[in-house]
């Protein structure tokens, strides 16, 4: 069986420095450096890490992307173009903290992964509820709004991660039978409105940490982890990965 996709997202944390030694820790760990696991740094440092991770299996992923689709007069914006030049497979859309911070939605995201795929980016699409949502009973309805513009691009070429943001940060991991119910409404929206064979991926993300890795990965619909906090500790990640 092939091992499930682990996504490291460094969030707004890291210095040339720092990097260098955990990334050097990473690349000696075997349980990371190895295909289908990615880092994905602040836009500053991805050529750092494109050089560090050289030699090694692993892939490089990007934060956040453009919303415009063509290089020109959009000062202090990142293309899908530039991410592909400096050696990124992945770029995360839509992570909570966006859609919160910067109120992001659905026309400028669909933008992002427009742009993502014409740049042959995988863009990871992040969904989740919050914590009001779900206990309003909404949270269903919810994801599959987020969902809506997963309709204008093939299955096989989009992957979800699935982060409920009151799981986000806090330790309050979801429960083994919220996140199945979840990936399966996910990948049965997915099937419903997608062209292509194959559902999406789909990551779960939410305190993923060292002991609940195991349980989480080994649920049928969870295809990997997007993970937070514990990407910033090579033996934490370690752990993660050694479970996917
Ligand atoms: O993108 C992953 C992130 O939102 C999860 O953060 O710290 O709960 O693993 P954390």
């Amino acid at each position: 069986m092939t091992a499930k996709l682990v996504v490291g997202n460094w969030k707004m944390n890291g210095s040339l420095a720092s990097n260098r030694k955990l990334v050097k820790g990473m690349l000696e760990d075997r349980r990371i450096n190895r295909p289908g696991v990615a880092l994905a740094s602040p836009y500053v440092y991805l050529l750092q890490l494109a050089d560090l991770l050289q030699l090694s299996p692993m892939d490089l992923g990007a934060q956040d992307v453009s919303q415009f689709g063509r290089d020109g007069a959009f000062t202090g914006e990142v293309s899908a173009s530039m991410l592909a030049n400096v050696g990124c497979r992945y770029v995360l859309i839509g992570h909570s903290e966006r859609r919160q911070y910067l109120a992001e939605a659905n026309e400028v995201l669909s933008k992002k992964m427009e742009n993502a795929l014409a740049a042959r980016l995988a863009p990871v699409l992040c969904v989740g509820e919050t914590l009001a949502q779900r206990e309003a009973g909404e949270h269903l309805d919810v994801i599959r709004h987020q969902l809506d513009i997963v309709a204008d691009f093939p299955s096989e070429q989009v992957i979800v991660a699935y982060e409920p943001v009151w799981a986000i940060g806090t330790g309050k991991v979801a429960s083994l039978a919220q996140i199945a119910e979840m990936h399966e409404c996910i990948k049965a929206t997915g099937l419903q409105r997608q062209s292509g064979s194959a559902s999406m991926r789909v990551l779960y993300g939410g305190s993923v940490k060292a002991d609940n890795a195991e349980a989480i990965l080994s649920i049928s619909s969870v295809d990997g982890a997007l993970v937070g906090g514990a990407s910033l500790d090579v033996d934490s990640f370690g752990m993660i990965c050694q479970a996917a």
